[in-house]
């Protein structure tokens, strides 16, 4: 399975500009351009990570409520700038004061209070949508925010018992109703999977939850919405939703030990990953490796990415992240082992990089 390509929002915008920018300074009034320009900047809302491009009953009724404000705002703005150009055209007859109160009473407040009373009802009644709970015995996953990566937890039906865990990756059945119960044992930070529905914060001693529901297969994108400390911006995780039958088999193969390394370095690997301690701070199912601060890497190598969503899942990466951790993700709380000498990061790499 690919990694989606990165979201082209503002490179659609810049290119969307550009050509605004020159019709402006020419004076020029040629309406293609302006439609060209339009096309990019909608086609911007595309992508992985958009909430304009829902693929989730959450971000449907969100993506709705965008749209209805954004109607909303080009009503109040064109009444404004109506209003003063006719108000301007009044002030014209001497000490006339009609075009200053319609403007402020029309402008101001008439006009502005019936479209936000409008809004703020439409608004109120997606609520019940938005916030309705995953049925009873629906998937349950908590997500824990750590110091910067996320801790994904599949629950048992009755959400007391974990079942697999894994690490900056989430997969989802198609048309399920899914439960999460969002936490975090230090800082705040926030769950956010724009095209599948709203974010919630992950507060320290509290247990939000949050229900999702997506609406079609895909790769999608999730990031941390409120900022966590330095490497904030590096933490993301990838959502992938599956068929049912798909996320059955994915399930069943992810709650399996890793396989034991059948290739000489592999086999290296493993021994040097046993022997520098790294079993202090990762668990990996099979082996003797069961610490408990650091992702669970049973299956490291089937995940779309290494890292919380920054490197591509490949040995190079895995090498680089042993190597440089500080350097790809400043105050990670994992030691670099660049001391290592370069023969056995790379058995380290291809050891990690095989457990599929
Ligand atoms: Cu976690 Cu920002």
């Amino acid at each position: 399975m690919e990694r989606p390509p990165p979201s082209y929002c503002m490179l659609s915008f810049l290119a969307a500009y550009a050509p605004c920018n020159v019709t402006w300074r020419r004076r020029g009034r040629d309406a293609r351009q302006w439609v060209v320009s339009a096309a990019l900047l909608l086609a911007g809302c595309s992508g992985p990570q958009s909430a304009l491009d829902p693929a989730g009953r959450g971000a449907e009724r969100i993506a709705d409520l965008f749209w209805w404000m954004a109607v909303g705002a080009a009503i109040i703005w064109l009444a404004v700038v109506s209003l003063a150009v006719y108000a301007i055209h009044l002030e014209r007859e001497p000490h006339s004061l009609r075009g200053a109160r319609l403007l402020i009473i029309g402008g101001g407040v008439v006009v502005p209070t019936v479209v936000l009373a409008g809004l703020l009802a439409y608004g109120l009644a997606l609520m019940p949508d938005l916030l309705t709970p995953a049925p009873e015995g629906s998937l349950k996953i908590a997500v824990s925010g750590e110091q910067w990566w996320w801790r994904v937890r599949y629950l048992t039906s009755g959400g007391n018992d974990v079942t697999v865990e894994l690490a900056n990756e989430i997969r989802l059945p198609v048309g399920e109703r899914v439960e999460f119960h969002l936490e975090s044992p230090d800082v705040i930070h926030s769950f956010w999977i724009p095209s599948l529905g709203g974010k919630i914060d992950m507060i320290p001693g509290r247990k939000n939850r949050l229900a999702l529901e997506p609406t079609r297969t895909g790769v999608f994108r999730g990031a941390c919405a409120e900022f966590c400390g330095t490497s904030h911006a590096l933490m993301s995780f990838y959502v992938v939703v599956l068929e049912k039958a798909d996320f059955a088999a994915w399930l069943a193969h992810q709650r399996e030990p890793a396989r034991a390394p059948a290739e000489p370095l592999a086999m290296q690997g493993q021994e040097l990953f046993l022997a520098n301690g790294c079993g202090a701070c990762h668990t990996i199912r099979g082996t003797p490796a069961d610490g408990v601060v650091g992702p669970d890497l049973t299956h490291v190598g089937s995940r779309l990415s290494l890292g919380a969503g920054i490197l591509p899942n490949d040995p190079e990466a895995f090498l680089r992240w042993i190597a440089h951790t500080e350097d790809v993700k400043p105050e990670v709380h994992m030691p670099a082992f660049g001391m290592l000498p370069s023969e056995e990061l790379r058995a380290l790499a291809v050891y990690l990089d095989k457990l599929e």
